[in-house]
């Protein structure tokens, strides 16, 4: 196991009906004026919104509102909210939301307090010396932006999906209701699984050896998934399944199955650029994209890809061929995302092959090469691109 520092300060306040205390948790972490960001709407109708804002008059707590958006989040409204927030003079931010709103509420946190571009941070690296604080009330469980560092935006401009890490933006409480879930539609329940069964893989896939802790904590959640996605898509009001899948959601992201080992982290890197150029959603194009990485890249290590079928899928080993064992679990996985409703290639996802040199291009690894599992080159991605867009069962 490498050495590693694990450091996840958000409060997590879970259960029925905890969004009425987000005022006194604003309170807690210092707000004292909010602005309150969401979505397209889901917020509104559901009564959520005028909930949390019942909260915040509870607890004295005065906001603005700023709703509007959308599923990859734009910078265009980023800029909009760093305005509202200096004029309004806020000094909190709490997001009512999807994985999305989350991403776009830490796009304001750090572009109030910075002197230039907000932009300069995603994508290049450039350290995040200051943000306003955060809070969040999860709609969705999917990105795991509750919990994590990381905020992913894309620019309208050029169709450029590009993301930003730092411990500055993780937010300082996230509550999460599984009830807040049982509006969704069974797509975006099944988008959101696939994203977080991604972030377990990006993980468990490592070149660290010996890490049976983190390789079982991911197991776990793999298996969870595995059981309880498909009885959300068939009874979405079931609250044990929910509630397993929202906290199963947050630790697949908060870092906690991925400390002490390397990761790899192409299949998002590709995905991202499917859902910048097309807007799919992520979860939807994670499903056409990490079977296909899982098969470009199996032979590295078979043994592991034969770990994850026998002891997450159920296949029976085949201790004289585990490639064969490898093959039938990737194709399991495929199969659990077509029969939870994803599309798993590149026709159902809505992405054309003949894009797949331009694709590549904006990937941006020209010469290089990049992952921590298996070191891909571009024509490597054009490669992964290429079975995605036509994979069958
Ligand atoms: O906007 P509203 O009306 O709320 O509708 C949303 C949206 O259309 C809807 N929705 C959310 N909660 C709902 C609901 N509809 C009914 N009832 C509810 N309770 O669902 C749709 C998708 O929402 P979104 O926020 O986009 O979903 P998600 O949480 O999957 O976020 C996806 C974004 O997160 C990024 C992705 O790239 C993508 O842009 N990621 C962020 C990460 C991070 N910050 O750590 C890591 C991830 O790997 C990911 O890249
Ligand atoms: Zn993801």
């Amino acid at each position: 196991m490498n050495n590693f520092s694990f450091y996840s300060p958000t409060e997590f306040v879970f259960g029925k009906g905890q969004e009425n205390n987000c005022g006194a948790l604003v309170k807690k972490y210092g707000g004292s004026r909010v602005l309150i960001h969401y979505g397209g709407g889901s917020a509104v109708k559901s009564g959520l919104l005028d909930r949390v804002k019942a909260s915040l008059d509870a607890a004295g707590v005065t906001y603005v509102t700023l709703g509007g958006v959308k599923p990859n989040p734009r910078d265009t409204l980023i800029y909009e909210g760093i305005e509202l927030c200096r004029k309004e003079n806020v000094d909190f931010i709490l997001s009512v939301g999807g994985g999305s709103c989350i991403d776009s509420s830490k796009g304001i946190a750090l572009g109030v307090p910075y002197d230039g571009d907000f932009w300069d941070f995603y994508g290049t690296g450039k350290p995040v010396e200051k943000a306003l604080p955060i809070g969040t009330v999860l709609t969705i469980a999917a990105a795991g932006s509750e919990g994590s560092g990381a905020s992913v935006v894309t620019k309208e401009e050029g169709k450029l999906k590009r993301d930003v890490g730092s411990d500055m933006l993780r937010p300082r409480f996230s509550v999460l209701n599984p009830e807040l879930t049982q509006t969704l539609p069974p797509f975006q329940t099944a988008c959101g699984a696939t994203d977080i069964m991604a972030h377990v893989f990006e993980r468990y896939f490592t070149n660290t050896p010996e890490v049976e802790i983190t390789d079982r904590l991911c197991e776990a959640i793999l298996i969870t998934m595995v059981k309880e996605t498909p009885r959300v898509i068939e009874n979405p009001d079931n609250y044990e399944a929910r509630a397993n899948i929202m906290w199963a959601g947050t630790v697949a992201h908060n870092d906690i199955v991925g400390v002490g080992r390397s990761q790899d982290w192409n299949s998002h890197g590709i995905e991202h650029e499917l859902s910048g150029l097309y807007d799919v959603a992520h979860g939807a194009g994670l499903a056409v994209i990490m079977p296909a990485w899982m098969e470009f890249v199996y032979k590295h290590n078979p043994m592991r890809f034969a770990q994850m079928a026998t002891r997450v899928f159920g296949c029976q080993m085949n201790f004289e061929n585990p490639e064969a064992t490898a093959i039938e679990g990737i194709k399991r996985f495929r199969k659990f995302l077509h029969d939870i409703g994803m599309p798993i290639n590149f026709d159902e996802l809505g992405a054309k092959a003949e894009d797949i040199p331009y694709l590549v291009k904006m990937f941006g690894l020209g010469d290089g090469k990049t992952g921590g599992f298996v070191s891909l080159s571009s024509d490597d991605v054009a490669a992964i691109y290429t079975i995605a867009s036509k994979a069958t069962l």
